[in-house]
Formats: C-alpha cells, sequence, structure tokens
C-alpha cells in the first residue's frame, strides 16, 4: 500500500505527476471519456504494476495515449483510410487498433504480444498537458478496478484503487462519461470493438461506408468485451417502465425514476450521468439491493450506454 495523492490540475499538479510517471509510478488522469490509470508504456515493470493495482487478467491488452497523430505515428502503422479517420476525429472519443510499428519501443505488456495496438490522442486539456509535460507514450486503461463500474471523477477513482497508485489529478467530471469508441482497421474491413464516445454514425459518415460490429474470434477477449463488466454491487435490470418492489429506478426522459439519466431524453447528457449514476443507485440500493433502468434509444450515444448496461446486468461470474 502507498499513499495515494490529489494533485490539483494546475501547471505544478501537471508536472508532479509527470515526474511521478517518469519514475516508473502510476497516475490517474481525466480525459474527456473516463480516468485513465496512466504508466510509461515503454516501462515492463510499470505495466506490469497497472495490470496489478487493477487485477486486471494480462491477456487484455491496454490503450496507448499519445498527444498528437505524429506521435501516434511512431507506435502505429497507418494507411490513408487511418489517418484520415485520425484526423477528422482526434483528438477525441476515438481509439483506433492498427498495427504496431516494428521498434517502437513499447513494452510487449500493453499490447499482450498482439501484432496490433489500441492508439488514442485524448482531448483533455489537462491530458493533453500531461503527455507533452510527460513526453512519451502512456499506457492508460479506465482506473477502475478490473469488471466494475469507470471511474468519471477523482472522488471514483479514489474509491477504487486508493493506495494502490501515487496519484490522481483531479480534473472535474468527464463530460463524455463512456470510455472511446475503438475501431478495428487492422484487416480489409473496418470493425467496431467497441461503442462509446464518438457515435458510430459520425465514423460511417466519415468513412463513407458501414462498420460491421465484433471482435474476431480469434483474438483473447478483453474484460471491455466480456459478458461482465462495469458491475455495481447491485442486481440490474434493464428496459423497465416502473420500479418494482425494492428497486432503485434510473429513469430517462419519459420515465421518471427514483434518479434520472436525463429527464430531456438528452443522449449526451445521459452518457456523461451514466458511471456517477450507477455509483449513486448502488449506494442507494444498498447491500443485497437492485437497480432497474428505463429503455434508453439504440443511437448515437445511446449504442455506447446500452452496451454498459447490458454488462452490468449480465450474470457475474
Ligand atoms: O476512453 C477510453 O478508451 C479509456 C480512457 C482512459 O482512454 N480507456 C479505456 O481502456 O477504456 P480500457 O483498458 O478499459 O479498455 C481498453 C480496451 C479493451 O477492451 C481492450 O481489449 C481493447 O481496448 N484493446 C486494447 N488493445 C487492443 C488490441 N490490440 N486489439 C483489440 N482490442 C484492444
Ligand atoms: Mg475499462
Amino acid at each position: 500500500m502507498e499513499e495515494t495523492k490529489t494533485l490539483a490540475a494546475t501547471d505544478a499538479g501537471i508536472l508532479q505527476a509527470a515526474n511521478l510517471l517518469r519514475s516508473g509510478r502510476l497516475v490517474a488522469f481525466p480525459t474527456e471519456t473516463v480516468y485513465g490509470l496512466g504508466g510509461d508504456a515503454r516501462q515492463d515493470e510499470t505495466v506490469a504494476r497497472i495490470f496489478a493495482a487493477k487485477g486486471r487478467p494480462r491477456f487484455n491488452p491496454l490503450i496507448v495515449h499519445v498527444p498528437s497523430l505524429a506521435a501516434a505515428e511512431r507506435v502505429a502503422v497507418f494507411d490513408a483510410r487511418a489517418r484520415a479517420v485520425a484526423t477528422a476525429f482526434w483528438p477525441g472519443p476515438l481509439t483506433l487498433v492498427l498495427p504496431q510499428r516494428s521498434g517502437a519501443g513499447l513494452s510487449p505488456l500493453v499490447t499482450a504480444d498482439l501484432p496490433t495496438v489500441a492508439v488514442r490522442v485524448p482531448a483533455h486539456p489537462v491530458a493533453r498537458a500531461l503527455l507533452e509535460a510527460f513526453g512519451g507514450p502512456l499506457a492508460a486503461p479506465s482506473a477502475n478496478p478490473s469488471g466494475r463500474v469507470s471511474p468519471t471523477r477523482a472522488a471514483h477513482v479514489l474509491a477504487g484503487l486508493s493506495g494502490q497508485i501515487a496519484a490522481v489529478l483531479d480534473g472535474g467530471a468527464c463530460v463524455v462519461g463512456v470510455e472511446s469508441t475503438i475501431l478495428g482497421l487492422d484487416g480489409d474491413s473496418p470493425r467496431l470493438l467497441r461503442p462509446g464516445g464518438l457515435p458510430l454514425e459520425a465514423l460511417e459518415a466519415a468513412l463513407g461506408q458501414q462498420v460491421t460490429s465484433g471482435g474476431s474470434a480469434a483474438k483473447p477477449n478483453a474484460p471491455g468485451q466480456l459478458a461482465s463488466h462495469y458491475a455495481p454491487a447491485a442486481a440490474v435490470r434493464l428496459n423497465a417502465h416502473a420500479a418494482e418492489t425494492g428497486e432503485i429506478l434510473v429513469g430517462f426522459g419519459p420515465v421518471r425514476g427514483d434518479l434520472t439519466l436525463s429527464a430531456a431524453g438528452d443522449l449526451v447528457e445521459a452518457a456523461a450521468a451514466l458511471f456517477h449514476l450507477l455509483r449513486e443507485a448502488d449506494a442507494l440500493a444498498g447491500p443485497g439491493g437492485r437497480i432497474a433502468f428505463a429503455p434508453v434509444p439504440e443511437t448515437g450515444l445511446g449504442r455506447a450506454i446500452n452496451d454498459r448496461l447490458r454488462r452490468a446486468a449480465a450474470p457475474r461470474p
């Protein structure tokens, strides 16, 4: 155990965080999607500590965060299609899975020995400043214990990882609220590996083609792709129009609940609120409690919201 510091997102705090990272320590930092658990992607021991702190299976590769497309091209091989998508959406909530560049210098633990690498340029000003100050690639999964709800505030990070990491940079609440969309561009046709903060419709419009869903069965599955994930302590029921006895109801649009994702039925507002509300509902439901969620439309950010809710509701291992 170590004492986890909370650092303010000031120039001094960011510098201190960069120094901790340079000495191989782990620092959680805000991105526009969720908080990431950052460590130097080039140091084996640091990357191993990320897996240990999260209790994450080693076969599940991490996303590499870089400050720019130029820096991304140093770790991954971009074709014209990848460059076009990156130019359209970076910085932002999009992760690209691409062939890894040989000699990229990444720890093989980051990619779980796959020939590909997941890379992203986050838009959050604190993440960008930290990447600039650190000056290298940061491996950063979501800053939560594996299988639990992702953090969208510094307090969520501390609730799950206090004592396991050197520091958390407090950048307030994340504006997008669900993890990045993961697009596989390592084969002939683009594949949606995880719906997320960038709507599928926007990706398809930029690519000028449909994007098929799902990873290849040959590849090891990631926790983010496992059935049960994002699990609160309470049991979760979906597509509820009213609460059953003893349930905490989380509403959306016309369905009024004890809590609401968005009374106006706004998917952007709902995504931003999702993980915080899962935690609040969990606390209200109490031990052995039950949470019900109102239906959310399967369009735009609704796809990512429903994906997370289905995993939260899935039978636990
Ligand atoms: O928004 C986000 O993406 C956040 C913030 C912190 O950037 N990060 C995040 O990381 O969600 P994580 O580790 O919780 O999810 C990473 C996902 C996993 O589902 C993993 O399987 C997938 O990325 N992934 C990483 N490398 C991959 C690869 N080479 N091929 C296929 N999937 C990969
Ligand atoms: Mg995660």
